[in-house]
């Protein structure tokens, strides 16, 4: 299979149906068995009602011919009426069971990849850009469940009615019957050979449709830019690159449609012409009577729909396959950090019996004292080592600060913290024990982390704050806004706390983003702080404003604080200069500042001066 560059299989037509692939699809409609049930009945129905009508009008020209004006036209008039209700009420069912199943089929499916997401590890999320995720989950599962419910329509009626037409046709004729199947591998050949050709035809189409929305997209949203660097007719050329690319893929699109219709219509009449002659020629040598041969001909177009129908689900399911497997991947695929075996029995055995107050749900101490690098090595995906024979101590209550270079590998030491990654060599502890050896929830549970992109969601500002304690009271939840110097804004928005975010924040300025995130961590008072840059699109007055709530949520509170500006650090218990992945300075402000190194350096800088010179509340 080829792979675009996300290292991501792409959509090309296999050869041959996938039978175990469609099997662990197919397993997603295991709780629709009813809804199955009356599809295969109504199709079946349909099928049978399809055959009868013929088989009617042969009873009608028979009768006729032999039974002349005494015809008992009233009874006949009745079962025609009889049959094309029965056959309208199981086209009916089959749409409705049909719709039932494929809307259940895909909330089964998109339910579990929701849910596995969700279990997924950060590792999966950094190979995969979010457009391609949300693409497998919307319209890779439609066009499956698509295929899954009406395949089985297609499957079901298009058998049934090739197979009671076999019947039918060898019971009242076999040599008529023999005449028309002859016709059936050429038109089963050319229909599969077709159907394949436009598929693929118009899966280049989609393609190059989808890189038209994209230039749009951005020719569009990044027209400022485009000005300010003239790239105007640079961007009109590639675009109507694009344009005729899209205009040669669907001319060979429609002619292949072109071709093959018309293929189709003339071996339909090759059948019916080879059942005239030869039907014909029994009817005047008297072997059969005239409404047999009305009858086949009728049979001539009915035995053709389904092979064209099953020839095109074929196609489909062997080009859908590669969504087929991106889609159960998603599904499927095991979070790479997870409890491990003897963790969640630790678990297990925890719940069965009451558990004292100091031990955890998997068995070990409720608190974190003392955490530990150890020897600790970590690349991302195999790449370059980010660090290297990293060693660090942190003690309960120490506010332990990180600066140093963009892309020293500040961040990184806090995502191994999180468990979000584990240590590619040494391990990490807390207590001495190995923190693969607790569980994965419990220690996130004892986290907060505010991030320099905070993540808000839809919602109110209420309920952003609260998804720290979703116990918390009313006051809880204004006093930690206060004590993070968050009211001022939200009481001067319209609906205060009720004002809606939008989604992932939108409506919000990043700094007041931040200022809800900090909220939010507060309120779940967490035994240890992780802040990542959590300050950096805050105004200084702010954030000075932030401090003295700052230096309440610190005390005796295991602290994790990276920041650029200098005023949120200063009086850290420890200062550690991050470089290379490595500890190149390490000590209290006033030390690092006499020593005259990298620390000296930034605080000398010109930003950092202003912030470090005017006095916060946190300054000594
Ligand atoms: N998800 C990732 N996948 C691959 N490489 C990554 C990933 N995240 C970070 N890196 C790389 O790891 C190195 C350390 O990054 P990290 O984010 O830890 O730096 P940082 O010290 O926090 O920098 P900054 O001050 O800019 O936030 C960088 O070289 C970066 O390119
Ligand atoms: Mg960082």
């Amino acid at each position: 299979m080829t792979s675009d560059q996300a290292g991501v299989p792409r959509d090309e037509p296999k050869a041959g149906v996938d039978l175990a692939l469609w099997r662990r699809l197919w397993s997603f409609t295991r709780p629709f068995s009813r809804e199955k049930r009356r599809l295969v009945l109504f199709a079946m129905g349909t099928a049978l009602f399809d055959t009868a009508l013929p088989w009617v009008t042969k009873a009608v020209v028979d009768d006729l011919t032999t039974a002349g004006a005494s015809l008992p036209l009233g009874r006949y008039a009745a079962l025609y009426a009889f049959l094309t209700l029965g056959l309208a009420s199981c086209v009916m069912g089959f749409i409705n069971s049909g719709g039932a199943l494929r809307t259940g089929v895909s909330f089964e499916i998109r339910r579990a990849g929701f849910r596995n997401l969700q279990d997924l590890s950060f590792s999966f999320f950094d190979r995969r850009p979010v457009g391609w995720l949300m693409a497998r989950m919307t319209s890779d599962c439609e066009r499956l469940t698509n295929i899954l419910a009406w395949g089985l329509l297609d499957l079901v009626w298009g058998f049934s009615v090739m197979s009671s037409v076999t019947v039918v046709m060898f019971l009242v004729d076999w040599r008529l019957a023999l005449t028309l199947l002859s016709v059936v591998p050429a038109l089963a050949w050319v229909s599969r050979y077709f159907q394949r050709k436009i598929l693929s035809s118009s899966r280049v189409v989609r393609k190059i449709n989808s890189k038209i929305t994209a230039a749009y997209n951005e020719g569009i949203s990044g027209v400022r830019t485009t000005k300010v660097f003239v790239r105007e007719s640079g961007n009109a050329d590639e675009f109507s690159r694009l344009t005729l690319d899209m205009r040669g893929a669907s001319v060979r699109n429609a002619l292949q449609s072109a071709v093959y219709l018309p293929l189709v219509l003339v071996l339909a009449s090759l059948a019916s012409g080879l059942v005239l002659g030869v039907g014909g020629s029994r009817v005047l040598a008297g072997a059969i009577p005239l409404g047999t041969l009305v009858m086949f001909l009728a049979f001539c177009h009915l035995f053709f729909d389904p092979i064209q129908e099953l020839a095109r689900l074929f196609a489909e399911m062997q080009m859908a396959q590669a969504s087929a497997e991106r889609v159960l991947g998603l599904i499927e695929e095991q979070p790479a950090i997870a409890d491990s075996a003897s963790v969640r029995a630790n678990i297990a055995n925890q719940t069965a019996s009451a558990r004292p107050a100091d031990i955890a749900v998997d068995g070990g101490a409720a608190e974190i004292g003392v955490i530990r690098f150890e020897g600790v090595s970590f690349t991302y995906d195999g790449g370059q080592e980010v660090l290297r024979d990293f060693d660090l101590e942190v003690h309960a209550g120490e506010t332990l600060a990180l600066v140093g270079p963009t892309g020293g590998g500040k961040s990184t030491i806090l995502s191994l913290l999180c468990r979000f990654y584990e240590p590619t060599s040494g391990r990490i502890t807390l207590d001495g024990v190995d923190y693969t050896d607790r569980s994965l929830a419990w220690l996130q549970s004892q986290l907060g982390i505010v991030l320099q992109t905070p993540q808000l969601f839809s919602g109110s500002i209420a309920e952003n704050i609260r998804y720290g304690d979703l116990e918390a009271s009313d006051e809880d939840l204004h006093a930690a806004a206060r004590l993070v110097g968050a009211e001022q804004f939200i009481l001067g928005l319209d609906e205060g706390y009720a004002t809606q975010v939008g989604e992932g924040g939108g409506k919000l300025s990043t700094g007041e983003k931040q200022l809800l995130s900090f909220a939010r961590a507060w309120l779940k008072s967490p035994a240890i702080l992780i802040m990542d840059e959590a300050t950096s699109s805050i105004d200084t007055e702010t954030e000075r404003h932030i401090q003295a709530g700052l230096a309440q949520v610190l005390t005796g509170r295991t602290s994790f604080v990276i920041a650029h500006r200098l005023s949120t650090i200063r009086s850290a218990d420890r200062i550690l200069v991050i470089k290379d992945g490595r500890i190149t300075e390490s000590g209290k402000h006033k030390e690092l500042l006499d020593l005259g190194g990298h620390y000296h350096e930034l605080y000398t800088s010109q930003s950092l001066r202003e912030t470090g010179q005017q006095p916060g509340a946190w300054d000594e």
